[in-house]
């Protein structure tokens, strides 16, 4: 087994913070994870799981040992005339896995272009963006027990998705390591075209019919137009999930401000985007001096240069108290904090 000693990590975290793992090994398949995991259990080491480093906040260094996951494998069964399973390793990258899918002809992850991270990752945030989820595809997510090492999988029902949730968020499955992950994705190209942002852009493109393979070049378009590439400015996407908050909150809001935009959930609450509350609030284009709040996205927080996890955490806590005192609404980080 390859163990470094004081890696640091400033590569491998989207925001580009400057901090080291005490202990460090990259696994590449699940012999090797078991074997990390054991070589830390014998020394009473703390694990830390990392993928593609898309979603932390690294506020200081990691005390014990990081397995970086680099499970990379690819198969694709087609299963019938209209659908083709595929299954990959943890630690593909998602958009590479998406490009490739579409390339061939297996549609069905085209709105999920370019999301920064690994496939291992995609389900345990259960990512989404324009009109899709990692949910409406995945079969099923196979997994080690950080504990016992035992293998599981969990089938889609089994991952208990909501919006930006999953097991693997809750106590529940925080012990389970994601290992592989299979989606069901379709032959027919017959893509999702709901999501409004997307409509105008085929509309703009001049579009009457919008193949998946046009979707997947749009939304690409779309996200490099509004999101800062992690390699030029460092950022972890959405900091905050779009909240959903009763009737009467929306009201209280809509008095002040009647353009407030609102989407209507099953159970009758309302989902506001955060990234105009955050907007409205004056903080778009915010900086001092290393940290700030990008102008093109006002739910993107950015590490300018030479800034750390604490200011960021920091200005995601002025934020948040900020959007609570103005429109009563508590805002909920989207990545995890270290
Ligand atoms: N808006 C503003 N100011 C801004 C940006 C947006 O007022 O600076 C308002 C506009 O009214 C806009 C609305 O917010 O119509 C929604 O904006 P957008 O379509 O950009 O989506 P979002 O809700 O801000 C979510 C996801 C993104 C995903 C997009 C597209 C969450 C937390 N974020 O953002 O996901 O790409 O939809 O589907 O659900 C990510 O998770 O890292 C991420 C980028």
């Amino acid at each position: 087994m390859q163990i470094e000693e004081n890696r640091s990590l400033k590569n491998h975290n989207s925001f580009g913070f400057d901090i080291s793992a005490e202990y460090f090994i990259e696994v590449s398949n699940e012999a090797q994870l078991i074997s990390a995991l054991q070589w830390a259990r014998q020394k009473s080491l703390p694990v830390f799981i990392l993928g593609g480093g898309s979603n932390i906040v690294f506020t200081r260094d990691v005390t014990g040992l990081v397995i970086h996951i680099g499970i990379m494998h690819y198969d694709a069964n087609v299963i019938s005339n209209q659908h083709v399973e595929v299954r990959v390793g943890a630690g593909m990258c998602w958009h590479e896995l998406v490009a490739r899918t579409t390339q061939e002809g297996y549609y069905g992850l085209e709105n999920l272009a370019l999301i920064p991270g690994y496939a291992g990752a995609a389900p345990i945030q259960n990512i989404g963006a324009y009109g899709s989820e990692v949910c409406d595809t995945l079969i099923n997510v196979e997994t080690i027990d950080q504990q016992s090492a035992e293998k599981r999988t969990l089938t889609n029902d089994e991952c208990g998705f909501s919006y930006r949730h999953s097991i693997f968020k809750s106590e529940q499955g925080a012990n389970l390591i994601v290992t592989a992950v299979t989606f069901r994705l379709s032959l027919i190209d017959k893509p999702v075209v709901q999501y409004q942002a997307l409509k105008d852009a085929i509309k703009d493109a001049g579009l009457t019919h919008a193949s998946a393979s046009d979707i997947f070049k749009l939304v690409c378009t779309v996200r490099r137009s509004k999101l800062p590439d992690p390699k030029d400015l460092g950022n972890a996407g959405s900091f905050f999930k779009n909240p959903v908050i009763t009737r009467q909150q929306l009201d209280a809001i809509a008095a002040q401000y009647s353009d407030v935009p609102s989407f209507e959930q099953t159970d009758g609450q309302f989902k506001v985007p955060a990234a105009w509350l955050i907007d409205r609030a004056g903080w778009k284009g915010y900086r001092n001096t290393h940290v700030g709040v990008h102008d093109k996205q006002a739910l993107v927080l950015i590490n300018h240069s030479g800034g750390s996890g604490k200011q960021i955490a920091l200005l995601a806590d002025e934020i948040k108290s900020d959007i609570q005192n103005r429109f009563n609404v508590c805002l909920e980080r989207e990545p995890v904090l270290y």
